[in-house]
């Protein structure tokens, strides 16, 4: 029997690619793993009416880690017109089945390193080494909306807040809420993944990201508790700001952040961003992280237009299952996998399109693989 169980999760569109370049690399280390195929996307959004089956949370119950390609979603109008005739009036509602892991397994530390390896043609600037840590199941994501809102709702809101008054006597299908719900152990949970990483790393300053200076409640008691932490963490500096003024400084002076912990919708924006400066999606490697069970992940999305071409960078995947192999305990192989794609980079004889080149994804992975 081999030692670990990895849930094998392509997805949609160039999912799969990256996935078939990663099993070249992988099936090169010494990671002696049994891959079980998962199925998850549109395509089942469409045949069965759940993107995410029943039989794959089943599947990801009884394994060690899973690797994910990347998800189609579209937006709900024309979500339902491709669903099969036979379950176009169930009520069905399209949620994407990566927010459902995350929600469905407490996977609540989103892991999203972005470090500018040397040689990239893509970096922004060159000593750039950010990790981001995003709150990953709460927040604006809690999934708490009203597209309409209910009369109690409405009356609720009345009486328990004065600044509800400009909105009242609207009715129901002329507004609507989205709850940016945000816990006290959420929040714990996530910022205190990050302190341990500093200290574990000897990363020496902790940058809190919020907007605590409008979004009083939920954003107060995020910046609130990295206060509270911080006590325990004296080793580590607490920084702090607010997420508009956050995204002008990490453009300016990036070299200046070491770790970022923010809750999950200013994670999300401010991860893009970082990416970016260090090559875009084709870099942006992540983990989804909990107690049982972590999904790695590229943060890419399916690109339909480029499916079938063998065409997209698959060094976001590769560098997932790094994360992969750490979070595994295989320290050494992780190493190795990083140590080859860096070196591959840094030569510069094999890119993808993005870094300017013309090799392929197999071409990549195969170059990658030679190194290990
Ligand atoms: C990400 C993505 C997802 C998110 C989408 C695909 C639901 O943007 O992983 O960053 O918003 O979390
Ligand atoms: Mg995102």
């Amino acid at each position: 029997m081999a030692k670990y169980r990895i849930a094998w999760l392509p997805g949609d569109g160039v999912g799969n690619e990256v996935l078939e370049a990663s099993k070249i690399v992988l099936e090169k280390l010494k990671f002696d793993a049994e891959y079980i195929d998962g199925d998850i996307g549109w395509e089942f959004w469409c045949k069965e009416g759940n993107p995410l089956p029943d039989r794959t949370v089943d599947l990801l119950k009884n394994v060690d880690a899973a690797l994910f390609g990347a998800i189609t979603s579209k937006p709900i109008w024309t979500s339902h017109e491709e669903l099969a005739p036979e379950l176009q009036d169930k009520g069905l509602v399209y949620r994407s089945p990566i927010v459902r892991m995350r929600q469905e397994f407490n996977l609540y530390n989103c892991q999203r390193p972005t470090k500018a390896y040397k040689g990239n043609p893509l970096n922004f600037k060159e000593d750039i080494d950010i990790v981001v840590f995003r709150e990953n199941t709460e927040d604006l994501y809690s999934g708490v909306e009203f597209p309409t809102v209910p009369k109690e709702v409405a009356k609720c809101l009345e009486e328990n807040n004065p600044n509800f008054k400009k909105f009242s006597g609207l009715a129901g299908d002329e507004y609507a809420i989205s709850c940016k719900i945000n816990t006290k152990k959420g929040s714990e949970n996530i910022i205190r993944a990050a302190f341990e990483y500093c200290k574990e790393h000897g990363r020496k300053k902790l940058t809190v990201v919020h907007k605590s200076n409008v979004v009083r409640a939920s954003d107060g008691l995020f910046y609130q508790t990295a206060r509270e932490l911080s006590k325990e963490y004296p080793m580590v500096e607490l920084d702090e700001g607010n997420i508009d003024a956050m995204t002008m400084w990490i453009l300016k002076n990036p070299e200046r952040f070491e770790v970022l912990v923010a809750p999950n919708l200013y994670g999300d924006i401010i991860s893009d961003l970082c990416a970016q400066l260090v090559g875009g999606l084709g870099f942006a490697c992540s983990g989804n992280i909990g107690e049982n069970l972590a999904v790695f992940e590229p943060t890419h999305g399916s690109a339909p237009k480029y499916y079938g071409q063998y065409k997209v960078n698959p060094i976001a995947t590769f560098l997932s299952a790094k994360m992969m192999l750490d979070w595994l305990g295989e320290k050494e192989e992780a190493e190795r996998l990083e140590k080859a794609i860096s070196e591959v980079i840094e030569e510069g004889k094999v890119r993808t399109y993005d870094m300017g080149g013309s090799n392929s994804t197999l071409e990549m992975a195969e170059a990658v693989a030679a190194k290990l």
